[in-house]
């Protein structure tokens, strides 16, 4: 598997690992390789002749909106889509999700993600080239991922296909089974409107800056009664209440960023180092109002990942870097749409 590899310079504060660009990739290029063989290893186990997501595999909902930015954001958060050059607001998809490679009850103990495909931002942060490009930002209920780089996390990938290997990699590794815990350990989650979603390494925002951002309920959506209309015995609970909250009213998160500060604080490299709110405090930027679901044959094809970007907001970090290569690999094993339909044919011609 070979991806051309879009990163041409260096931010400032990130390191290849092993000290070069060449040995990095190369790094890379076998994590991708056993992307491919955990994906054929799963769709042996859960789906034959049919590879998935290797993480992510179900969908809860394929859900459409708008991002509105916030008038009142500080001029530091002004960049990339954010800035002077962005929009006022921008259409968006979301796909929600749980976190292993398979199919499973919502009830099962589970990381839960979002993954988010912002449209038109081609022009608004340093890319001239394609209108068609999207900025994609993928969270998870987890404040950092787990692995501080992305040689860890497929370590971990590969540990969880057999539940010996995995309680022997999170012995070994207590700060990610710490972290697997806080985000699994709840015996039930109520609603996938009522969690948060941290992004967990950084990006850029724009050229001389990084941030991590992450996505709250807003206040207006807490606690709504949906969660009471759905059984949870239903192997898609979570999927019954995202649609019965929607169809009482919009669904809505705060988007916000939290600066890069100090090198201690708020490291680049370091994926498992937690940017504490005490540092760098998230500041709002954003209202996402997620108001319709959409075809969830949509989503099933889609490509979400962090090698969709724009250069002000490119994924940093080992972690940022390796990713791209990652999701291409999964991407082309389970034969994912090369790109996203044209904005106009989601959003029924309406431009944010
Ligand atoms: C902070 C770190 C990470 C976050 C927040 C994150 C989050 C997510 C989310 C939300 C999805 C679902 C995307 C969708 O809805 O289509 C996903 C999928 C996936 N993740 Fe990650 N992830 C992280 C790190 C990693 C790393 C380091 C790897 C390396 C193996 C990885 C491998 C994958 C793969 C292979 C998929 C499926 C891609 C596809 O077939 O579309 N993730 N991740």
């Amino acid at each position: 598997m070979s991806v051309t590899n879009p990163i041409d310079a260096l931010y400032v504060h990130e390191r290849f690992k092993h000290g070069s660009r060449e040995k990095e990739i190369a790094e890379f290029e076998d994590h991708a390789r056993r992307v491919r063989a955990v994906q054929q290893t799963l769709a042996g186990m859960h789906s034959p002749g049919m590879p998935q997501r290797v993480f992510h595999a179900k969908a809860h909902a394929c859900l459409a909106g708008t991002l509105h930015l916030l008038d009142d954001r500080p001029s530091a958060t002004r960049h990339g889509i954010f800035g002077p050059g962005g929009k006022p607001s921008y259409n968006v998809l979301a796909r929600f999700s749980s976190g292993v490679g398979f199919d499973q009850h919502d009830l099962k103990p589970d990381v839960r993600g979002v993954a988010l495909k912002i449209f038109a931002v081609g022009a608004a942060a340093g890319a001239t080239d394609d209108a068609r490009r999207t900025q994609d930002f993928l969270m998870t209920n987890s404040t950092n991922p787990f692995g501080n780089d992305q040689q860890q996390f497929v370590e971990f990938m590969e540990a969880n296909l057999e539940p010996v290997r995995l309680a022997g990699f999170l012995l070994a590794h207590p700060r990610i089974a710490q972290l697997l815990a806080r985000a699994t350990s709840r015996i039930l989650i109520p609603s996938l409107a009522t969690e948060r979603y941290w992004s967990g390494h950084p990006y850029l925002l724009g050229p001389t800056q990084a941030m991590k951002f992450n996505l709250r309920p807003a206040d207006s959506s807490d606690g709504e009664p949906a969660e009471a209309q759905v059984s949870r015995l239903d192997r898609d609970y979570l999927r019954q209440e995202l649609r019965a909250r929607l169809a009482q009213a919009p669904i809505r998160f705060v988007f916000s960023i939290q600066l890069e500060k100090d090198p201690e604080t708020t490291p680049i490299e370091d994926a498992l180092i937690e940017w504490k709110e005490n540092d760098s405090p998230s500041i709002p930027v954003a209202e996402l109002v997620l108001d319709r679901e959409i075809d969830a044959q949509v989503c099933r094809k889609l490509r979400f990942t962090p090698g969709n970007f724009v250069p002000d907001h490119r994924p940093l970090g080992n972690m940022g870097r390796g990713r791209i290569f990652s999701y291409a690999a999964s991407q082309m094993g389970r034969q994912a749409d090369a790109d996203a339909p044209p904005e106009a044919q989601l959003f029924g011609g309406k431009t944010a």
